[in-house]
């Protein structure tokens, strides 16, 4: 709808020129859309799916976000599959929105598409996870939080708490979804920060897909293939959680025989941190729709926005989590 409006606006900017006395507002600026036809922007936006509490907040986040500001939303979940998504965006090249949204499930194997989105003269704009495609033209932005920064957070507590440790450190790693953003970064930067002290040992590390339910089915295995675990390190809170239910399982205490790190601090998460079976969480925030509204008017105003934007965002310890839990939003 936006564009229709950009195209009258357009025929009228032709027919002053033309002396064909084209109206204007008192400002000198385009008339208000009139004869049936509004200025809402369409978005469509394809989420990843709906794996996670993170998730959930995120989803609900730019939903709240695109009705406070009038931005009309077409939504779609990929239920974790990156064709479902590809398939998203070009059903909204095809309704013709104004802009599109989508934060890709994993890093590779989106050209062909935001070609196609480009070719049709529709911006995209990347949340929350990257693509990996070296033509940066076909997006106009990336919002959303430094996943390496989180894993270089994660080994920073690490290191400290071990400071005076001199033997081995024996380390499990839960993943996030093969081949994602989160799951590549938080692992490299986490790795980068360990690798300075040789003592840092990863026994085993695999994905347990962001979700609660695989994070207990691996950390099952792992329990049972390793009876020497110091750490686990959780890519995010759900599988953290699952993890501490395989942990409990197997008659060890979560936060004592095994310590925990886990990145999000959704209030689940918070909650078992409080409660002392997670040792420390490196926030990840969910809440950007705000920002995602507004760079998506910028966008279309034909601003000029930062390539990239990246998110604020805290660490919690288990004093910290009691604290902040009260009025946690998500
Ligand atoms: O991309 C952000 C990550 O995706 C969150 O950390 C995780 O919980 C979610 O599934």
């Amino acid at each position: 709808m936006f564009k229709k409006i950009m195209a009258l606006v357009a025929v009228g900017v032709l027919a002053t020129a033309c002396g064909g006395g084209g109206e204007t507002t008192a400002d000198g600026g385009a008339p208000a859309a009139s004869g049936g036809g509004d200025s809402t922007i369409t978005m469509g936006f394809a989420q990843v799916g709906a794996e996670s509490g993170w998730r959930t907040a995120n989803t609900k986040s730019v939903q709240e976000s695109a009705k406070a500001a009038g931005i009309d939303l077409k939504f779609s979940d990929a239920q974790q599959k990156q064709e479902n998504q590809i398939k998203a965006i070009r059903s909204y090249i095809q309704q013709k929105v104004d802009v599109i949204a989508f934060s890709p499930v994993v890093e590779s194997g989106w050209d062909t598409v935001l070609q196609e989105a480009k070719a049709a003269n529709i911006p995209v704009i990347l949340t929350d996870r990257a693509v990996d495609s070296a033509d940066k033209t076909l997006y106009k932005t990336f919002l959303g939080s430094d996943f390496v920064e989180e894993g270089k957070k994660a080994g920073q507590w690490l290191v400290e708490q071990y400071a005076s440790e001199t033997g081995d450190v024996n380390i499990v790693e839960l993943q996030g979804t093969t081949g994602s953003a989160p799951a590549n970064d938080r692992k490299s930067g986490f790795a980068e920060v360990i690798g300075a002290d040789p003592k840092f040992k990863v026994i085993a590390s695999q994905s347990g897909d962001f979700t609660r339910a695989k994070g207990k089915e691996v950390m099952d295995a792992f329990l049972k293939a390793h009876p020497d675990i110091d750490v686990l390190y959780a890519h995010n809170d759900d599988m953290g959680l699952g993890a501490i239910e395989a942990i409990e399982g197997a008659g060890k205490v979560p936060g004592k025989d095994i310590k925990i790190i886990t990145v999000d601090a959704v209030k689940d998460g918070m909650q078992a941190l409080a409660d002392g079976k997670i040792n420390y969480i490196v926030e990840c925030s969910p809440l950007l729709g705000p920002q995602l509204m507004d760079l998506a008017k910028k966008v279309l105003a034909g601003e000029t926005v930062p390539d990239r934007v990246v998110t604020e965002e805290t660490t919690f310890t288990q004093e910290q989590a009691k604290q902040a839990l009260p009025t946690r939003q998500y």
